[in-house]
């Protein structure tokens, strides 16, 4: 079986000294670094852009998972990539040509995810499961870190196994992850695991990884 993987989002990072941040959850077994770009429209809540993932993408040689929740993308997808992105997603809500999107994500080499909203319908992936290397599943209202899992999410990714089929999509699960909850997602068929308070709890972040991962 696949070795489940781990994704930090920074969100929760101490910011003020955010590259020892990083390095420290690359030192504590994290497998990709998960960036929450947010830009007060799509989301009431706002984080931060190209310019700070490009200052950080040499502090650390893991891949940089970036969740775009903007509304438009598509004027900034070349800068997401000159940034050092390693996959960017897009949400699939936002009220643009999506398969555009995906294709100039693609046109870039970057691997191209699709984020989902607990309300929206998972059927609306249908259109474009031949074009995509991951599914994030929102397990949370996006917009914070912090929230509760919601717990309908699981039956929303056993839906979205089924429904991938063949295809070598990642599905990954991201909002309230913690070890109570982890074992299930990946039951259900998760492969990546978003994690921001969960794994900045404290300061002993190898232990927080291992309990998440481990879980089951
Ligand atoms: C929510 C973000 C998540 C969130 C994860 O909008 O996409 O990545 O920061 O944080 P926790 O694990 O605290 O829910
Ligand atoms: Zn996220």
């Amino acid at each position: 079986m696949q070795k489940i993987k781990i994704a930090p989002s920074i969100l929760s990072a101490d910011f003020s000294k955010l590259a020892d941040e990083i390095k420290a959850i690359e030192r504590a077994g994290a497998d990709l670094i998960h960036i929450d770009v947010m830009d007060g429209h799509f989301v009431n809540n706002i984080t931060f852009g190209p310019v700070l993932i490009k200052s950080i993408r040499d502090v650390t040689e893991l891949p940089f998972d970036v969740h775009l929740m903007i509304n438009p993308a598509h004027n900034f997808i070349k800068d997401f990539v000159e940034s050092g992105s390693d996959t960017i997603s897009i949400h699939i809500e936002i009220p643009e040509n999506i398969q555009a999107t995906i294709d100039l994500i693609k046109s870039f080499k970057k691997k191209v995810g699709l984020a989902i909203n607990p309300d929206t319908d998972i059927k609306q992936l249908v259109p474009y499961l031949d074009s995509i290397d991951q599914i994030i599943i929102m397990s949370v209202y996006p917009g914070f870190a912090g929230q509760s899992f919601i717990e309908n999410t699981i039956d929303r990714i056993s839906s979205v196994k089924k429904m991938i089929e063949h295809r070598k999509i990642e599905i990954e699960v991201d909002g309230g992850i913690n070890s109570l909850v982890s074992g299930r997602c990946i039951d259900a068929g998760s492969a990546i695991l978003v994690a921001g308070s969960a794994v900045f709890k404290g300061s002993l972040y190898k232990e927080n990884i291992q309990i998440i991962r481990n879980n089951k």
